[in-house]
């Protein structure tokens, strides 16, 4: 991997950077010499990321995904704001995310909404708006664009786990997306490169313990601590055996895509996402009696 660190490698924008990976990422690509597009929820995020590198490194935009007039506003802000520096859109990385672990039972309208538009609809949107711009503003061939979503374990295929199931639905939904995204730009002819970006378990605020568990979305029953509360506690516990990797790896490879002549489709991170990719590919069932063992 060539570090860039000049004034001429563009801007990538990034969303979800308050915390964890984005944060990481952000701090990472600036001090790389990357202007980076830090996309936040709340202004005081901003100020807090900003900081991250020299002035004028970073630039904080609120985004929120699940918004359309959010993410549109960001991207005419992103316009605007390379017109004036007269650069270009280098990058998209989606990073944006919640996790939920929620019985089947239990996806009430809420959480249907909150984890598809934040974890499925939230990237789609974030491309509509944000690719005609890095189309408009990449300077000639010898510049390629860059368009990665951040998806999970070790993407398709890994082991599917009980209870994250809209969860695993939205980063594979996503990853369809992704591909379909890839070919109609090469299609095109485009210089621009798609894919994915998989970490296994990231030690930030989503790792995988009971906390995340339903977050408070889910109207808990009795039936609930009797039928699930035993299992779902199983698998917070599983999580919490989990050395996992830090944030600043996943930066450490989202700087490779960014660098990288001819970039890979798919970068995991953390030795379990490699794990997960070649337990996968065993036959079902075995797949299946493995994760079983963790709920006993
Ligand atoms: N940690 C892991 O083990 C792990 C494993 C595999 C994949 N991932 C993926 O990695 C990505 C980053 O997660 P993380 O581990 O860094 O967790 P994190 O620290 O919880 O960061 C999540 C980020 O997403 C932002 N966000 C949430 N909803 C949003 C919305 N509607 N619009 C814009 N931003 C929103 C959060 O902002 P606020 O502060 O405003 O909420 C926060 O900045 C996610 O896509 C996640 O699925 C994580």
């Amino acid at each position: 991997m060539q570090s860039t660190g000049n004034n001429n490698s563009g801007s990538v924008l990034v969303t979800g950077t308050s915390t964890g990976i984005g944060c990481a990422a952000v701090s990472t690509l600036a001090n790389e010499g990357f202007h980076v597009f830090a996309g936040v929820r709340k202004p005081e995020d901003g100020e807090k990321v900003a900081v991250l590198a020299p002035p004028g490194r970073i630039t904080p935009l609120i985004i929120d995904v699940t918004d359309p007039v959010s993410v549109s506003t960001a991207a005419a802000a992103v316009r605007t704001t390379l017109t004036t520096k007269n650069s270009f859109l280098a990058g998209i990385i989606s990073n944006a995310g919640v996790g939920m672990i929620a019985p089947a039972p239990y996806l009430n309208e809420d959480i249907l909404q909150y984890q598809t538009q934040t974890n499925l609809l939230g990237p789609m949107r974030l491309v509509r708006e944000l690719l005609p711009i890095m189309q408009e503003t990449l300077p000639g061939r010898n510049r390629r664009g860059r368009i990665y979503f951040v998806g999970t374990g070790a993407g398709i295929p890994s082991l599917v786990f009980p209870f994250l199931n809209i969860y695993m639905a939205c980063k594979w939904g996503t990853e369809a997306f992704c591909q379909s995204l890839r070919l109609e730009l090469q299609l095109l002819g485009e210089p621009i490169d798609v894919g994915m970006i998989n970490p296994g378990f990231i030690n930030t605020a989503m790792r995988g313990t009971t906390k995340n568990a339903v977050q408070g979305k889910v109207a808990i029953d009795a039936r609930f601590g009797q039928t699930y509360g035993k299992l779902i506690q199983k698998f917070g516990e599983f999580g919490d055996r989990q050395r996992g990797t830090s944030p600043e790896v996943v930066a450490g490879k989202i700087l490779e895509v960014m660098v990288a002549e001819k970039p890979r489709y798919r970068y995991r991170v953390g030795r379990d996402s490699f794990t997960t990719h070649l337990q996968a590919l065993l036959p079902l069932g075995v797949q299946e009696w493995w994760i079983r063992q963790i709920y006993r």
